[in-house]
C-alpha cells in the first residue's frame, strides 16, 4: 500500500489518496449487466466521503478506470472490521467486462479515494475525523426547524454514489434523537432490470437503520426503513411510466436540497427546467435546481489531476473533474460545452 501523494486541497478539507492492492471479496450481477463488487480496501473505506470515487487498473489497459465509492463498510454497525468498500457498474467496454470476471479472492490496484464530493448534511463526525461543509441536517439555524428534505435522483447507474450519500444521512440521522431528515430517492432506468434490485424485492422487508453488508453479498442491501423511493422506468415496466426528470418536478416542493447522478441528457434536462421555472415565476423550484449538487461522469485519463484531459468550462472558470469534482453545483456547469 503507498501513499500516491497527490493531494486535492478543498476549501473545506484535504483529501489524501492512497493506492492499494485490494482484494476482491464478492463480485456478482445484481441488475443485466451490472456487477456490485466488494474490495477489501481499509484505508480508502476509512476516509471515502460520499461522491468520491476509486480508480480501478484493468487488466493490461493504460488509464485506470473510475468508479464512484457505492458503500463504505466504516459507515456500518455491526460490519466487519477492517474496511471494506463497494463498487456498483455496468459494462460499458473492455476495463469494465475485465472486473466484471474477477473472482473473491484476486487482488485489484485501487487508487483513491479520489476528488470532492457531495457536500453532505450531517451532525456525525466522519470516522476519519474529517468535517462536513454543509449545515446540519435540520439545523439551518434553529434545531426546531421540521426535518429536512433531501431529495436524490438517481439515473441507472448513478444510484451508485447517491447510496453510499444515502448512508452517510441515516447514520447521521440515526444517532439523534428524533428524525431530522426525509429522503426521498428517485431512481430512473430504461426498464425494470435495470432497477436496483431493492425496488423488485417487495417481498423482502427493508431493514431499519444502517446498511449492513449482510450474508448474502451477491445482492444490494436493502433500503432503509424512512427513506421514500421512487422508481421510474422508460417502458413503464416497473413504477411510474417515463423518464426521471419526467417526474421530479413532483417532488421538488417537498424538498430543502437536491443531489443528481446520472448521464448527461439528465443534467441538460434539469438545467432546462431550472430556466423554465425561474421562467414561469417559479423562483424557488428553480433555485433548488440551480443549486443541485451533481456527480459529472466525463471520460478521465490519469485520475488526479495531472493531464487535463477531463477539464470543463465552468462558469467559475476552467475545471477538472478530477481534482474540483466530480461533484459540481448543476447551475455551476455550462452545459452546452461538456462533451464524454
Ligand atoms: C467520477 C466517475 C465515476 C464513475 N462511477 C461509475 C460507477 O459508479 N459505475 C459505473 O458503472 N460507471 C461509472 N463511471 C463510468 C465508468 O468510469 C466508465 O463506464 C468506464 O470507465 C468505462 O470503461 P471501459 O473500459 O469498460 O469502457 P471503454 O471501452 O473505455 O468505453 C466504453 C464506452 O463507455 C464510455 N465511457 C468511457 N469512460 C466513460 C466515463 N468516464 N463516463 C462515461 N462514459 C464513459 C465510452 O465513451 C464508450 O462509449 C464513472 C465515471 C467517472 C468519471
Ligand atoms: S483525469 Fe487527468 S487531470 Fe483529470
Amino acid at each position: 500500500m503507498s501513499k500516491a501523494g497527490n493531494k486535492s486541497e478543498g476549501a473545506d478539507r484535504v483529501v489524501s489518496m492512497e493506492q492499494s492492492l485490494c482484494t476482491v471479496i464478492s463480485n456478482a450481477e445484481v441488475m443485466t449487466g451490472t456487477y456490485l463488487m466488494w474490495l477489501a480496501a481499509p484505508g480508502i473505506a476509512g476516509s471515502a466521503q460520499p461522491g468520491q470515487f476509486v480508480t480501478v487498473r484493468c487488466a493490461d489497459l493504460v488509464l485506470r478506470r473510475p468508479l464512484s465509492i457505492h458503500q463504505s463498510s466504516s459507515l456500518m454497525r455491526g460490519a466487519p472490521a477492517g474496511g471494506e468498500i463497494a463498487l456498483l457498474y455496468r459494462i460499458a467496454g473492455k476495463g469494465t467486462l475485465w472486473l466484471s470476471q474477477r473472482e473473491a479472492g484476486e487482488k485489484l490496484d485501487v487508487l483513491g479515494p479520489a476528488g470532492r464530493g457531495f457536500a453532505v448534511p450531517t451532525v456525525a463526525p466522519h470516522p476519519s475525523g474529517a468535517t462536513t461543509t454543509a449545515a446540519p441536517v435540520g439545523v439551518q439555524g434553529n434545531r426546531h426547524q421540521k426535518p429536512e428534505g433531501l431529495l436524490l435522483a438517481a439515473g441507472g447507474v448513478g444510484i451508485a454514489p447517491l447510496v453510499f450519500l444515502l448512508q452517510t444521512v441515516l447514520e447521521a440521522c440515526a444517532e439523534q434523537a428524533t428524525p431530522r431528515c426525509r429522503l426521498t430517492l428517485i431512481h430512473g432506468a430504461s426498464t425494470a432490470a435495470q432497477l436496483h434490485p431493492f425496488v423488485r424485492d417487495q417481498s423482502s422487508p427493508f431493514t431499519a437503520g444502517a446498511l449492513l453488508p449482510g450474508s448474502n453479498r451477491s445482492r444490494p442491501s436493502d433500503l432503509p426503513e424512512g427513506v421514500r423511493f421512487i422508481p421510474v422506468t422508460e417502458d413503464g415496466s416497473a413504477g411510474r411510466k417515463g423518464l426521471l426528470t419526467d417526474v421530479l418536478p413532483d417532488f421538488l416542493g417537498d424538498a430543502d436540497r437536491v443531489y443528481a447522478c446520472g448521464p448527461l441528457d439528465m443534467y441538460r434536462t434539469m438545467a432546462e427546467m431550472s430556466a423554465a421555472l425561474r421562467g414561469a415565476g417559479e423562483a424557488q423550484q428553480s433555485v433548488k435546481l440551480r443549486q443541485c449538487q451533481v456527480s459529472l461522469e466525463v471520460r478521465m485519463g490519469c485520475g488526479f489531476g495531472a493531464c487535463y484531459s477531463c477539464t470543463i468550462k465552468t462558469r467559475k472558470g476552467l475545471r477538472q473533474v478530477c481534482r474540483d469534482g466530480p461533484v459540481f453545483q448543476l447551475d455551476d456547469i455550462i452545459w452546452q460545452e461538456v462533451k464524454i
